[in-house]
């Protein structure tokens, strides 16, 4: 349902800022995306504002990657509105969102393993020194910065030359996450951060979100584990089969509701009672025998 005056962006799609507060980061106002007849996403709002993590929950298929796609400039909406601080965008290309301050960090993600974390740190943005054939790589800047920036979050590697793939998952979630930081990003989208994660290692990735909300950044954080978005979520949505189950603030939904919810409730109630055992034995495999 996209016809030419919406994709021109219509000036009243702009929607002014409520009195007092700023507009939203970013804003998905009745968003649907279609990959050719395949409803992905279908009437899904969201809001990601300063200093607060926007959670989205939801099963696998639930469109929660195409969601993050079209807030990244991977992917375009089909209707709805998409917002960037109240402007009406509709992104093409991941650099659009860069620009806008949009960082996301993918769950495989894009990091050169045998390279050292300095390296991968500043991969793309390398800061240099010098001009005309004298120009090269500031390294001493890159090792001394990615040193004092992963501090900052609290994260004491002595060695910044050890190459990235021999950290952990979590490590290199946290210094995804402190790059973004670093590079000046307003809003950071993480998809399923702590999925592969122990226990301890989640613990530790959902600290750098939290310090990544205190210093100011809006956080979309996708998950399919509502423990880990109730510990650091003010806002939450639920997708389900693409459409939106339910769009809380913390203040409207205790975990538990929100776990309930997650396992798929009202379905996973009908699935035990199932599987209650029968009252009486099962006679398998026919009548006893008789022994005569
Ligand atoms: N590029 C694509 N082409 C066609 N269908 C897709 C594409 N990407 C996702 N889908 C479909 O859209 C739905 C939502 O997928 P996705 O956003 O990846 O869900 P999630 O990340 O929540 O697991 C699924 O039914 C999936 O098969
Ligand atoms: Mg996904």
């Amino acid at each position: 349902m996209t016809d030419a005056s919406e994709a021109r962006e219509a000036p009243e799609a702009d929607k002014a800022p409520e009195a007092g507060r700023a507009p939203a980061l970013v804003e998905l106002d009745d968003v649907s995306k279609y990959y050719g007849n395949i409803r992905a996403l279908e009437g899904v709002s969201l809001e990601a504002h300063a200093g607060e993590v926007t959670c989205v929950l939801g099963d696998n298929g639930a469109g929660k990657s195409t969601l993050i796609k079209i807030i990244a400039g991977l992917h375009q909406h089909d209707a709805g509105t998409f917002r960037i601080e109240g402007e009406s965008v509709r992104l093409s290309k991941p650099r659009e969102a860069l620009d806008r301050g949009i960082a996301t960090v993918y769950q495989d993600l894009a990091v050169v393993p045998l390279m050292p974390v300095w390296r991968n740190f500043f991969l793309g943005s390398e800061p240099t020194k010098g001009v005309g054939p004298f120009k090269r790589m500031d390294v001493e800047f890159m090792r001394r910065t990615t040193r004092e920036e992963l501090l900052r979050m609290g994260i004491d590697l002595r060695d910044v030359d050890q190459p990235i793939g021999t950290l952990s998952g979590g490590e290199r979630q946290c210094v995804a996450i402190a790059r973004a930081v670093y590079f000046g990003a307003k809003v950071l989208v993480l998809d399923e951060p702590t999925a592969a994660l122990g226990v301890k290692q989640s613990g530790v990735v959902l600290k750098y979100v939290a310090a990544a909300r205190d210093a100011g950044l809006g956080v979309v954080l996708i998950t399919h584990n509502p423990h880990h978005a109730y510990l650091v979520g003010d806002r939450f949505i639920l997708l389900k089969r693409g459409t939106m189950a339910g769009s809380y603030v913390k203040s409207g939904i205790e975990l538990d509701e929100l776990t309930r919810q997650m396992a798929g409730g009202s379905e996973l109630e009908e699935l035990s009672h199932e599987l209650e055992r029968a009252p009486e034995p099962l006679h398998l495999g026919g009548e006893p025998t008789d022994r005569s």
